[in-house]
């Protein structure tokens, strides 16, 4: 990540780039035994500096750094091997003082991307479900530490519509509309950061055909899409998910005027909770390309929320929201 500091490069890329990654001497915790061996560079080889068994301590990071050595490298197989370096790491990073928040936010998209691609592969992995939780909680961390973090894992989104990287960004703009709509109870922002990150979850049952046709779906196969909210409901029945992030899931396209989905719920029957998913889900689902559609601009995206969209949601929702991402200003 250190030698790509200016590129926006996935981990799979990194990895096919050359499979010794660096890795800052700041991401790895102290007093860790890690899985991997690590490398130091030395006139252009890498050089074995010590053995995955033994302990990584703070004697060694002092040495390190008295030789002025900043980075170490890791080899790694694969993209997951990577990531899996920096999930278990994770905490580390979001925690230490000396990582920039733009580090912060590159290592925690690519984690949560690669978990949520994880739980879209393998949707009954509760592995990956278990990881997202770990997901959640290290972006509420990061959001709460500094103003800055949010529009950094914003800026990271990709302007191409992919089901996961999309849950990430609804998972990220959901926990900030919370927090700005004054909401900051940890557990309440956890249940709802863990419904966002899985709204979509229910599509891994939708035929791929019907998921990407590029053109407008026929009634039949629309009554097929509209099922993904009860798919993904069932999906997480027997998992830890939290009750409310289950109900996410269910009610993230249902609209306070009642035309929404699958039950049509009205007015106060729609949860908070569910209206924030589902205008995150809405406005990101606009900003990105699709297969049938160019991504609309944030000030397009902005006329059908506030005309189009009236009436589905609380206003006062929608107002943190337009407030949150300055969308007044860019229209
Ligand atoms: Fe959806």
């Amino acid at each position: 990540m250190a030698e790509n500091a200016n590129k926006k490069i996935s981990f799979a890329e990194q990895v096919a780039e050359n499979p010794f990654q660096p890795i800052e001497l700041e991401f790895i915790t102290i007093d860790t035994v890690l899985d991997h061996d690590l490398y130091l560079k030395s006139d252009n080889k890498y050089v074995l500096y010590r053995k995955a068994s033994l302990p990584f301590t703070m004697k060694d990071k002092h040495r390190l750094q008295d030789s002025r050595t900043k980075v170490l490298f890791i080899r790694c197989e694969s993209e997951r091997e990577l990531r899996r370096f920096y999930e278990s790491n994770l905490p580390n990073i979001i925690d230490s003082p000396k990582v920039t928040v733009k580090q912060k936010a590159e290592v925690l998209y690519q984690c949560a991307t690669g978990i949520a691609q994880d739980i879209f592969e393998n949707p009954s992995s509760k592995e990956s479900i278990g990881k997202s939780r770990e997901v959640v909680n290290n972006t509420i961390k990061l959001l709460g530490k500094s103003s800055d973090s949010f529009l950094q894992i914003i800026s990271l989104s990709s302007h191409d519509y992919y089901t996961y990287t999309h849950c990430v960004n609804v998972m990220t703009f959901s926990i900030g509309l919370l927090s700005s709509l004054g909401i900051k109870d940890p557990v309440l922002l956890k249940e709802v950061g863990a419904g966002a990150l899985l709204h979509d979850i229910g599509k891994a049952k939708v035929p791929i055909h019907i998921l990407n046709k590029p053109g407008p779906l026929t009634d039949e196969e629309w009554v097929v899409m509209k099922q993904h909210p009860v798919f993904g409901y069932e999906m997480l029945h027997s998992t830890p998910t939290p009750e409310r992030g289950k109900e996410i899931v269910i009610q993230h396209h249902e609209k306070i005027s009642g035309i929404g989905y699958p039950k049509g719920l009205k007015g106060d029957a729609v949860p908070l909770a569910s209206q924030v998913v589902s205008i995150c889900d809405a406005y990101d689902a606009m900003t990105t390309n699709r297969c049938y559609q160019k991504a609309l601009k944030p000030f397009q995206a902005f006329q059908i929320i506030t005309h189009e969209m009236r009436g589905h949601f609380d206003p006062k929702i929608v107002e943190k929201f337009i407030q949150m991402l300055n969308l007044k200003k860019k229209a």
